[in-house]
């Protein structure tokens, strides 16, 4: 059994000490509460509604050596994961990144594949496939934010032998945290969104960080508004039963020959 949570938090865009005192106060938080996955949100060190190239960079820093990434370190030293969003700079590029944390030790990084909207002008898109890493017996995949909205990632993922997604979000049209139930439902996994919330610069979020099951359950859920500390108790294992009915399972039952159109980039 593990204690997965979220920290659906209010990020303020230009402001870096009060992101950084946001993070730290989740995570003591959560450590009281013996949490042993923590997911903060998208972009969690940065805000989201950049306005020029120099904001971003301002605003970026190198995973694990830049001061949010050291928080998020530094918290998951007594024995936690902690996963966050992150604006990355990696030499000249920027990222919107997902960065895990096991055991005080960076473990993972993964740039965000689909960019929604403006986020084109801002980062560059990862190139590499989501990731799937083990931690205490479990196997995680990562995501981020508008990921969601094709479900091949989802599927790759489970394929993988992913237990449960984590994906830290900014999430900005109405659909997501419906649709997860669904990523969960397809590929008989958990899903934990970590979204946040507030207005800003006019972009209004939506909140509702969920975890989901794989019969697709809302286990928890937070409201729209305001910023909170949700978790569950889980057996990722129950996400090995791939059975819907004693006759079908979900992936061994798929027809790739029937899918040839979907890697087919015309
Ligand atoms: C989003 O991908 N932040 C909407």
């Amino acid at each position: 059994m593990l204690r997965v949570g979220f920290a659906q938090l209010e990020p303020k865009i230009m402001e870096a000490e009060t992101n950084l005192a946001g993070a730290e106060e989740a995570i003591a938080s959560a450590r009281e509460s013996n949490v042993d996955i923590l997911v903060l949100p998208e972009l969690a060190n940065s805000g989201y509604v950049f306005e020029s190239g120099d904001e971003v960079e301002a605003m970026s820093e190198v995973i694990p050596d830049g001061p949010f990434s050291r928080i998020l370190q530094r918290g998951s030293s007594s024995g936690m994961m902690i996963v966050s969003g992150i604006c990355e700079r990696f030499g000249h590029v920027f990222s919107n990144s997902a960065a895990a944390f096991c055991d005080g030790e960076h473990a993972i990084t993964y740039r965000k594949v689909h960019l929604f909207d403006r986020e084109n002008h801002w980062f560059e898109a990862g190139d590499s496939k989501p990731p799937v890493f083990d931690y205490r017996d479990a196997r995680f995949g990562l995501m981020v934010c508008f990921d969601w909205i094709f479900p091949e990632m989802a599927r790759i993922l489970a394929i993988d032998g992913a237990q449960i997604i984590l994906h830290p979000a900014n999430l900005v049209l109405p659909y997501c945290q419906e649709a997860m139930i669904t990523r969960s439902i397809e590929n008989r996994v958990f899903t934990l969104t970590s979204n946040r919330v507030g207005l800003e610069r006019g972009i209004q979020f939506s909140g509702k960080s969920q975890v989901t099951s794989p019969k697709g359950e809302v286990l928890v859920r937070a409201n729209s508004s305001g910023t909170s500390i949700d978790w569950v108790d889980i057996d990722l294992s129950l996400a090995d039963d791939k059975m819907i009915t004693k006759r079908n399972h979900v992936l061994k039952d798929r027809k790739p020959e029937m899918y040839g159109r979907l890697i087919d980039p015309s």
